[in-house]
């Protein structure tokens, strides 16, 4: 099928839905994605029933309390459960039977190998299957590797004992946490993977109050737009701290060079930061979930390997730095601030913290932690030894041998430095967002280290400032 571009133009988002006007949607997975995706489809006027198999979480979601911190969706989420279009639920039989659209937004972790566990997403599909009495479109929302959407159809069409007919669509989800319920309502792109004209007619009306270019193609190329843009993406930040690595040895800023090359309307400055590498719940597995994909279809995507292992680098050479700094770790208080994978979520999955903490931790440092969102995600995460959770960023520095910046909150570009300088017990900070301008730092007598910038070599103590 040939690629099919248009832009639409429907009603605005935020215009009143009208009573019974949308589709019966159901999603099974009520997680980040499912939760935004079916909350915002009930917004535009569809009649959406959130699914999950974790009962506590839908106990919860019932009580009106949303599992995660996502700004702008509390209220959102109230407001259609209060209009009567959106619902919860664990009963996944029902919410198939009373639903034309289903979509699959379950996770899809990475395996130890490195390829996409699709256990879930199997699942799911024959769960669907098993119990679906007419006609269902099936799309998948989770991100998969490309030829996913040929294995739903194959489990559709084996575990179907009503000879029910399905439609498969692969509808790839491109929200970021952090901005979510924005990036749903007002997206850069739909993109919608189909096999029939059927199909996409009934995706382009469940869009239809959403502006923006609609994007049909066939199922594989959708799964591969997925990939490729979180790719491409990572890849960017793997090139931004390759150049860090390579400012620092050469004595250049790299501030400097990814300014001078994001103004280049070919390149953008978008994804060029340099820090401590990326994390979180998606561009790890996705990356590694793509080389795998493209090696069993035959291809070495080698760029793609680069890009995982200056990763991997940027992370160690940060935790190497603090090592030098610090000189002996043991006994150390160490403020760190920042614990979710990046701000505005309380997400902690392959977090970058996690690994600083680690090592501090059996180096035999005590860690002194806040972050504004993600302290009870990371309490249950990384527990309590040799570790304190505290209430803000002036309580974590209280006393501390060094600062380490891992996350880049508002919160903390706005922090009075001169009162962490006092509360510090050593005014060494090592920032691995570069968040502050390095030589304001050290008039402010910090000893501060960033990546890929001329760092100063003595602060000055607190009393003599
Ligand atoms: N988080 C993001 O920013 C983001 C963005 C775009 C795409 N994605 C992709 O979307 C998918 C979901 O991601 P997420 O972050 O929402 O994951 P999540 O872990 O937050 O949510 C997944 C949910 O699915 C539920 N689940 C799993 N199997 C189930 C089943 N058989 N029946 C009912 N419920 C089931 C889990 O209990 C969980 O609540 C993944 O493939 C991810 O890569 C995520």
């Amino acid at each position: 099928m040939k690629p099919t571009k248009t832009s639409r133009r429907g009603e605005g988002p935020s215009r009143r839905p009208k009573p019974n006007a949308g589709k019966r949607i159901a999603f099974i997975g009520t997680g980040y994605v499912g939760l935004v995706s079916g909350t915002c489809f009930a917004h535009i006027g569809h009649t959406v029933i959130c699914v999950d198999h974790n009962e506590k979480k839908i106990r919860a979601l019932k009580r009106g309390i949303i599992p995660m911190y996502e700004p702008g969706l509390e209220a959102l989420v109230h407001k259609n459960v209060r209009e009567g279009r959106l619902r919860f639920t664990t009963d996944l039989k029902h919410a198939v039977r009373d639903s034309d659209i289903i979509f699959i937004a379950v996770n899809t972790p990475p395996r130890p190998d490195g390829k996409t566990d699709l256990s879930y997403v199997a699942e799911a599909t024959r769960d669907i299957a098993e119990t679906a009495d007419g006609h269902k479109v099936v799309v998948d929302k989770s991100t998969v590797p490309v030829q996913t959407g040929i294995k739903v159809k194959e489990t559709l069409n084996i575990y179907n004992p009503h000879g029910v007919d399905f439609d498969v669509v692969s509808n790839p989800e491109f929200l970021r946490e952090g901005s979510a319920v924005q990036d749903f309502l007002k997206p850069d792109r739909i993109v919608v993977g189909v096999e029939n004209e059927r199909a996409e007619k009934i995706m382009r009306e469940i869009y239809k109050p959403i502006r923006a270019p609609f994007i049909a193609t066939d199922i594989n190329s959708a799964e591969l737009i997925k990939h490729a843009s979180n790719s491409f993406l990572a890849t960017k930040i793997s090139f931004a701290n390759a150049l860090a690595a390579i400012c620092e040895l050469a004595g250049a800023d790299v501030e400097q060079v990814t300014y001078g090359m994001g103004l280049d309307k070919r390149i953008g400055s978008a994804f060029l930061n340099a820090g401590i590498g990326y994390g979180g719940s998606c561009f790890p597995k996705d990356i590694s979930g793509f080389i795998k994909i493209a090696e069993e279809l035959g291809y070495d995507f080698h760029i793609l390997k680069d890009v995982e292992r200056i990763n991997a680098e940027a992370r160690q050479r940060f935790i190497k730095k603090l090592e030098d700094v610090l000189w002996v770790t043991k006994g150390k208080v160490i403020a760190l601030w920042g614990l979710a994978f990046k701000p505005k979520t309380d997400d902690m999955r392959s977090a970058p913290s996690i690994t600083v903490i680690e090592r501090l931790r059996a180096e035999g440092a005590t860690i002194r932690a806040y972050d504004p969102k993600a302290m009870e995600k990371a309490k249950e995460m990384l527990g309590t030894d040799r570790i304190t959770y505290v209430e803000n960023p002036y309580a974590a520095v209280d006393g501390a041998d060094a600062l380490v910046i891992v996350t880049e909150w508002d919160e903390f570009k706005n922090v009075r430095l001169k009162k962490i300088h006092t509360l510090m017990r050593h005014p060494l900070v090592l920032d691995g967002r570069n968040l502050f301008d390095p030589h304001m730092m050290e008039q402010q007598g910090f000893l501060y280290h960033s990546i890929g910038r001329p760092h100063n070599t003595h602060g000055r103590a607190a009393n003599s400032v």
